[in-house]
């Protein structure tokens, strides 16, 4: 059985390029071996992932995710049981929200900025899709 999640959470320290970059070659190596697939989109100070895959290993994975010191304040903002992935292209795309176009941004939310504590979950899903399709998630640690 297949399951989408979805958080938001606050990073420890101000993000660099490094933490993110580690984040991403760990999610690159570990997620391919428990089938999940997802985006791991971030701000300055802030995160949301969106995770596809099994519901233990996706439950299992977020248990992990939430107890790693690098952010607090994780917050589930949506959970659902799906027929097929929207985000099985990547083992764990990355978008720099600084990089992306603010019309995007303003679309869904009242300021061109990442807000997912005060979005609904609804529009921060949107608004993950959305980058899909617009060629944002980049794969590569760059
Ligand atoms: C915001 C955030 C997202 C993360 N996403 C993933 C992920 O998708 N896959 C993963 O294996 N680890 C992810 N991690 C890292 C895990 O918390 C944990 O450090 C890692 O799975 C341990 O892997 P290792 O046993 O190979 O060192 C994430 C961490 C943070 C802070």
């Amino acid at each position: 059985m297949l399951v989408r999640l979805l958080y938001a959470s606050r990073a420890a320290a101000p993000l660099t390029d490094s933490v993110v970059d580690t984040i991403l070659e760990q999610s690159r190596h570990n997620n391919p071996q428990q089938g999940i697939t997802g985006i791991l989109c971030y701000s300055g100070e802030q995160f949301i992932q969106v995770l596809e895959g099994g519901r233990d290993e996706v439950c299992e994975l977020f248990n992990a995710i939430v107890r790693d010191p690098r952010h607090a304040g994780v917050r589930i903002l949506s959970y659902e049981e799906i027929a097929e992935r929207r985000f099985g292209g990547w083992t764990m795309g990355k978008v720099e929200v600084n990089k992306v176009n603010p019309s995007l941004l303003l679309k869904y939310a009242e300021k061109a900025e990442l807000n997912p504590f005060t979005s609904s979950g609804r529009a921060s899903m949107a608004l993950l899709e959305e980058l899909l399709a617009t060629g944002a998630v980049a794969s590569r640690v760059s």
